[in-house]
């Protein structure tokens, strides 16, 4: 069996769904590795880095490949040049992209959407929504610290004392508790909040402090560990708990999504003119609505003198670490669908069932 490994084609993505080691590994395991040209140059890892791993070097990996493995959900040109009756592994993000599950099974291609990999234990080490979510959780606060006029962390100089930045992260997930340790690393004083109520724990674990207040809703946790979209009546009350509090931090992060939903607004133009000029907000929702009313994607803006940042892509920016922990989770699935060098699919394994957007010229999704 081929695995293919092609050049992301969306502007500014320098992740790469294979890293030379995780190739190598593939190779030794008896697959074989194509890898298009120039595919990993973005994250620094070069065509003779592959090739020394084992791999290939090909000019059109999609078109070569029996299962072709890459990070964003292809275009419509990108499913025609893939073979009939290959298997694809990527994002996909199946609900908001339903032409494109057509396409693929009017192609015959058997595909697997990384998103959809359930978040159960035995399939923890596949879950690419944790790793990149991770990544763009630990770079939220860079960026942050990057636009705030202050230090992160308490100084005590000869030239006087500093305070500590206080950081209150919004939607404590994966993104939100990475960007809360991260934040704490650099010596802020850290708050989180979230909607569902097990979530306290882990964030004082973390050493940040839980925001609590009543928006007449004890826990909002919903099917598979999700937040639930929360009532009109608690969302006015959130919005005005939150712009009552916020004014008080010199950095917000906000991570809060709720699936298959646009992101809850959490943060309305009236909270940000009540924030302390210079403060920053980070808007990891940006790609999905925003929860700030203000923030426009992929822009960094300056509103009532608030620096209002809406990172897309984020962890494309980290490419390295990023490539690797995708890689890995790519891998594993791998283990899951390809038994001694043929794909074996066993729709009775809830990875399976759950992953599998096409096959057999028919759409899987549930
Ligand atoms: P997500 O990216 O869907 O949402 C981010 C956070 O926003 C969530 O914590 C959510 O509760 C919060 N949120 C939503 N609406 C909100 C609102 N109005 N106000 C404040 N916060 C709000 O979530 P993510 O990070 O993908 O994790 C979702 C769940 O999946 C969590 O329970 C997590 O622990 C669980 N999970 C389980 C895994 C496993 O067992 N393998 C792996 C990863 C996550």
């Amino acid at each position: 069996m081929k695995i293919g490994i092609p050049k992301e084609t969306v502007a500014g993505e320098r992740r790469v769904a294979l890293t030379p080691d995780a190739a190598g590994a593939l190779a030794k395991a008896k697959l074989e590795v194509i890898v298009e040209a120039g595919a990993g140059s973005g994250a620094w890892f070069a065509d003779a880095d592959y090739e020394k791993a084992g791999a290939r070097i090909v000019p059109d990996a999609l078109a070569e490949a029996d299962l072709v493995a890459k990070f964003h959900k292809p275009t419509s040109a990108e499913v025609a040049r893939l073979r009939e009756g290959s298997v694809l592994i990527s994002f996909m993000y199946a609900a908001t992209n339903p032409d494109l599950v057509q396409q693929l099974a009017a192609r015959q291609v058997t595909s697997f959407a990384m998103d959809a990999v359930p978040r159960i234990s035995r399939a923890q080490s596949m879950d690419a929504l944790s790793s990149q979510a991770g990544v763009a959780g630990y770079k939220a606060v860079l960026v942050a610290a990057e636009a705030l006029p202050k230090f992160f962390p308490m100084l005590t100089t000869a030239a006087g004392t500093i305070r500590p930045a206080q950081v209150l992260v919004l939607g404590a997930g994966v993104a939100g508790l990475q960007a809360i340790a991260t934040a704490r690393r650099l010596g802020a004083a850290v708050w989180g909040y979230d909607v569902r109520a097990a979530v306290k724990e882990q964030v004082e674990s973390l050493g940040a402090k839980f925001l609590e207040f009543d928006i007449g809703v004890k826990d909002a946790e919903g099917a598979g560990g999700y937040a639930k979209e929360l009532s009109a009546e608690a969302k006015q009350k959130q919005q005005e708990a939150l712009a009552a509090r916020t004014k008080d931090f010199d950095v917000v992060i906000t991570t809060a999504l709720i699936p298959g939903r646009p992101a809850p607004r959490l943060i309305n133009k009236e909270t940000v003119a009540g924030m302390r000029p210079g403060s920053v907000i980070v808007d990891l929702a940006a790609e999905t609505g925003g929860n700030c009313e203000l923030t426009k994607p992929g822009e960094m803006t300056v509103q009532h003198g608030v620096t209002i940042c809406g990172p897309i892509n984020l962890a494309a920016t980290m490419p390295v670490h990023a490539s690797q922990m995708y890689a890995r989770n790519v891998t594993e699935l791998l283990k899951v669908l390809v038994k001694d060098g043929q794909l074996k699919l066993d729709f009775n394994d809830e990875i399976v069932k759950g992953a599998c957007m096409t096959h057999d010229g028919k759409v899987m999704t549930k």
